[in-house]
């Protein structure tokens, strides 16, 4: 594998999914793999599931890892070419990619939507320029437009705990204080419309994701209805993603918050979030502490589909 930055990048998903399994039945059948290899995380964003997961799948693979925060002791990074360089930015990402390149044989790339420019953003320009430029293997630890180790962690979670074989899966919008990007809910459509669950989206109207990654799945705007019989509830916030409104908050309306009462409406729902979570806005508390809720072996799976990952680039160097 060269390349991870979205679900067809895995191939086929059972297969994947099988192998993930394989490789948290025993995490360490390939520490001779990553010997005297180096992976390189590169964070434009902050994270910590995403930092510590990633680090401990490389690791297990008996790799050396280097950890760049590029906004905290980096020099900052010009990424648009024909910029006269006259302000705080001191490097330009097309010297910096190749020499990061050169240091490590896989990059892993954390950079965020900046919810200003929808062109800019669903062109995915970093992470593209890194694929481009760097010489290395490159997998998305969160792009702009979609968060594909999430997305896997979250399958490998539902074909864990399902207890049909085509479960109802429904992905919900819930309110937050902040414009967040629409990378979760993107990746989480486009690797959920791979099976052949029944798959469901419910949010307020103007929060339409785009087309391309909503596929064949459900629209319901009546969350109570689309709540009923479902065997998974995935909570997410995103921003508006349609014209004139991209990247903005449309909406804080606390009624579509994942309480006790709506999770009765479900066939004894498990509830899903990526985290970090808002508490009382996203999701109460009886919720999400309650024995129906997966985010904590949801999030210890992002060691897994990381691993898995890294796992099929080793093999491919
Ligand atoms: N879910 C997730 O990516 O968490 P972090 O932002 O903490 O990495």
């Amino acid at each position: 594998m060269k390349k991870f930055t979205c679900a067809q990048d895995i191939g086929p998903w059972r297969e994947a999914v099988k192998e993930a399994l394989d490789v948290k039945a025993d995490k360490f059948a390939f520490t001779e793999l990553g010997r005297n290899r180096t992976l390189l995380m590169i964070f434009f964003n902050s994270s910590l599931r995403t930092r510590l997961s990633t680090q401990k799948a490389a690791m297990n693979l008996g790799m050396n890892v280097m950890v760049l925060d590029v906004n905290q002791g980096a020099w900052k990074l010009e990424t648009e070419r024909g910029v006269v360089m006259d302000g705080d930015k001191a490097e330009h990402l097309l010297e910096a990619i190749p020499v990061m390149g050169s240091y490590c044989d896989i990059i892993g790339v954390r950079s965020f939507a900046g919810l200003k420019d929808k062109k800019e953003d669903y062109e995915e320009r970093v992470i593209e320029q890194f694929i481009r430029y760097s010489g290395r293997p490159v997998f998305s630890m969160e792009a702009a437009t979609r968060h594909p180790l999430q997305s896997f962690a979250d399958l490998i979670t539902i074909e864990e705990f399902k207890t049909k074989p085509r479960p109802k899966v429904v992905l919900t919008w819930a309110p937050h204080p902040r414009a967040l990007p629409q990378a979760v809910p993107n990746s989480f459509c486009e690797w959920m419309n791979l099976t052949d669950y029944d798959f469901v989206i419910t949010h307020p109207h103007g929060y339409e994701l785009a087309p391309e990654f909503v596929g064949g799945a459900k629209v319901e705007y009546d969350q109570r209805k689309a709540f009923e019989g479902a065997d998974f509830i995935y909570a997410k916030n995103w921003s508006a993603y349609a014209d004139p409104n991209y990247g903005k908050v449309l909406s804080a309306d606390m009624s579509w918050t994942v309480d006790a009462d709506k999770m009765q409406l479900t066939d004894n729902a498990f509830f899903m979030h990526c985290l970090p979570v808002r508490r009382n806005m996203i999701v109460t508390d009886d919720v999400i502490e309650s024995p129906r809720s997966i985010v904590i072996p949801e999030a210890a799976n992002r060691e897994i589909s990381a691993q898995t990952v890294i796992k099929r680039m080793l093999e491919a160097l």
